[in-house]
């Protein structure tokens, strides 16, 4: 009889036919050879100040992307002036834990400075500037970390449910082009780096479509594309497995693969229309919204679980065609559900709980992984 012990994803003492022999126990390995398995990091996991989660990411993890150090706001505030400190560090811990390392995210329209698309008067800049701005940031971003960083999330969020085109600032200045060209500069940067379209709402027909002619266009024009990231910022009910199935079967259809980049679970009653994961929602926080502050009974815990490992089941079943699966932080305190799209409740929305413990699935997972 198979017994596992997650707690911090130690190597464990296995006892077999009476020869004891040393087994290991943690996602990482029993994955490996299958796809990465990822977890996003905050400033304070990869400097050491948040002991017990850095420590989980450690052990359990092969993967890691910067939750927010790599995004445009905070390397390049300001025009010209860059800021490096936070992902030097990041990228510093990966290598110093073996971690596939991920960049996240070149192009967005959140979290990205206003000056970007503006000039002194505070109107539009010209496609051309544009262009050279953001040539500037992509290759000064791509270049610094050329060799250490090995796939960038290029273009974070480009296209809506319905599958139109995002106004972004970027789409409003430079049309779609803004994308190829993205990919373009990056490529131009790191040749060898890989290189990723990252979206939410991936099971949504209409995203479906536009994304795998967006794969297409690119390829037909030879713009290197290497996958396409499925966030999966997923809830109880939302989206339906078949359809998440359907567009990871419609992405892998392209030639491209498909990496699983933001996953976490959400137990919490959502009120956003769209379940997406729209950074800029926002609703007021209400007691009866914030259901399991105290505790979540067990009932719901395993239908958390069911549905967590029913992903993974079908991760597995398509692990030819996954090349990592990262969930969206480590400890369930780390998660940003906690505060979208309402500031202040208690989610418990990933693998690893509050106090560093691995969840059912965590077990389950190894299970099917060496099946
Ligand atoms: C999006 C972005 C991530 C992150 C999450 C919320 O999915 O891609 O960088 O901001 O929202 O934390």
């Amino acid at each position: 009889m198979k017994k596992y012990y997650f707690t911090l994803g130690l190597s464990f003492l296995m006892v077999g036919c009476g020869t004891p022999r040393i087994e290991n126990n943690t996602l990482k390995d029993a994955l490996r050879g299958k796809f990465y398995i990822g977890t996003a990091l905050n400033i304070r996991q990869f400097t050491g100040m948040d002991v017990l989660p850095e420590r989980v990411a450690r052990e359990n993890f092969s993967a890691i992307v910067p939750e927010d150090c790599m995004k445009s706001i905070y390397l390049q505030p300001k025009e010209g002036e860059f800021f490096f400190d936070e992902a030097d560090r990041f990228v510093a811990w990966g290598e110093a834990n073996s971690m596939w390392i991920t960049g996240h995210c070149l192009v967005w329209h959140s979290q990205s400075p206003s000056w970007f698309y503006v000039d002194e008067k505070g109107d539009n800049v010209s496609p051309e500037v544009l262009k050279e701005r953001l040539k500037t940031h992509i290759t000064t971003v791509v270049t610094r970390y050329k060799g250490r960083i090995k796939g960038w999330d290029v273009v974070n969020e480009a296209i809506m449910e319905d599958g139109s085109w995002r106004k972004s600032k970027f789409y409003e200045i430079l049309g779609e082009e803004f994308i190829p060209l993205a990919f373009q500069y990056a490529h131009e940067a790191d040749p060898d780096a890989e290189l990723y379209y990252n979206d939410y709402s991936m099971a949504f027909e209409g995203k479906r479509n536009t994304v795998v002619q967006l794969v297409k266009t690119l390829k037909e024009r030879d713009i290197r594309i290497d996958a396409v990231g499925m966030q999966g910022h997923i809830g109880m009910d939302y989206p339906a497995l078949e359809e998440f199935e359907k567009s990871l079967i419609a992405f892998a259809g392209t030639g491209a693969k498909v990496v699983i980049t933001e996953l976490d679970l959400t137990v919490l009653p959502s009120l956003n229309p769209n379940v997406g994961a729209a950074v800029e929602a926002n609703f007021d926080y209400r007691k009866e919204l914030n259901p399991y502050a105290g505790g979540l009974p067990d009932s719901i815990a395993q239908t958390w679980n069911r549905r967590m490992s029913d992903f993974f089941r079908l991760f597995l079943k398509h692990q030819d065609k996954i090349t990592r699966v990262t969930l969206w932080g480590v400890c369930d305190s780390d998660s940003w559900r906690n505060n979208w799209p309402i500031l202040g409740r208690t989610d418990y929305a990933l693998l690893f709980d509050r106090q560093g413990i691995a969840k059912p699935v965590v077990g389950e997972i190894v299970e099917l992984a060496s099946k």
